[in-house]
């Protein structure tokens, strides 16, 4: 089992076992919405922990306690638990996504090399490594055969502040009416791993940080899916299109006609 995935089902095992009846909020970010629980700090201090073990050349950027350089040109992008209000819910779409990037912690210029999802509920682990295949429990994943975007099953996700929300749900009202049926899911990286393993046909979002996307772009990539920005651009905050090749097609026109990278 590589690192990635050793950490993440530590820490997972840790949120999911850990889980009292009743969440509460730690704290809350960029809006009452987006709530810290005491389980996403205590599940970044062991990974941070493991990996100062583990690899203490390496970086780490993670959602809650941000970016500390490392010299090995390798950093550690992990989101302790991606789907925090899921897990506030107890709704079981969580979990903990941890990958090795080389190059700076940026998706626009990263190149990802290991990655792992693991939702603790039900135990899913997505493994992938560069050029190696991505894995749902050790089976080879490959994303569905591209169909026209009115048979299209397609996942999207929502930012946490207002007036973005205004603006994505004005994009889902004009795309709900061309696809097969939208899904929110609740967690970037589960959204990522369920289009490699064809339980979706394409997602996109606007807001994604790189700890969302990490590990999960890799899965996605492995599996064969194009994982892209409107314009040409990579993955990023502005927008991550993903999906095979001809339905980000669709999705991207639709997207850059509707300038959906941009504003709010
Ligand atoms: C969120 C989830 C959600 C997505 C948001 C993310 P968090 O991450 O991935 O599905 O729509 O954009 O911020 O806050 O649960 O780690
Ligand atoms: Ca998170």
């Amino acid at each position: 089992m590589g690192l990635a995935e050793q950490l993440a089902r530590e820490a997972g095992a840790l949120v999911h076992e850990g889980r009292p009846d009743r969440v509460e909020v730690a704290a809350t970010k960029s809006s009452p919405q987006d709530v810290v629980t005491a389980m996403d700090l205590a599940s970044e201090r062991l990974l941070r922990e493991r990996l100062a073990q583990h690899r203490p050349q390496d970086g780490i950027l993670g959602e809650e306690q941000g970016h500390e350089p490392g010299t090995s040109g390798v950093t550690w992008v992990v989101d302790p638990i991606d789907g925090t209000v899921n897990y506030l819910y107890g709704i079981p779409a969580y979990a903990v996504s941890v990958a090795a990037v080389v190059g700076e912690p940026d998706p626009a210029t990263w190149r990802v090399v290991a990655g792992c999802v693991h939702a603790p509920v039900d135990g899913r682990t997505f493994t992938a490594g560069l050029g190696q295949g991505a894995f749902l429990d050790g089976r080879r994943l490959r994303v569905n055969s591209a169909v026209p975007l009115e048979l299209s099953l397609v996942g999207t996700g929502f930012g946490y502040v207002a007036e973005r929300r205004r603006a994505q749900a004005a994009v889902v009202a004009d795309l709900l009416p061309l696809v097969r049926d939208i899904r929110r899911i609740g967690s970037a990286a589960l959204d990522l791993c369920t289009v490699a393993a064809g339980g979706l046909d394409a997602y996109f979002e606007r807001g994604l940080q790189p700890w969302d996307l990490a590990a999960a772009s890799l899965v996605a990539q492995e599996a064969g899916a194009v994982v892209r920005g409107l314009h040409g651009r990579p993955a990023g905050t502005a927008m991550t299109v993903a999906g095979p090749q001809a339905t980000v097609q669709a999705l991207t026109t639709f997207l850059e006609e509707r300038a959906a990278d941009t504003g709010a």
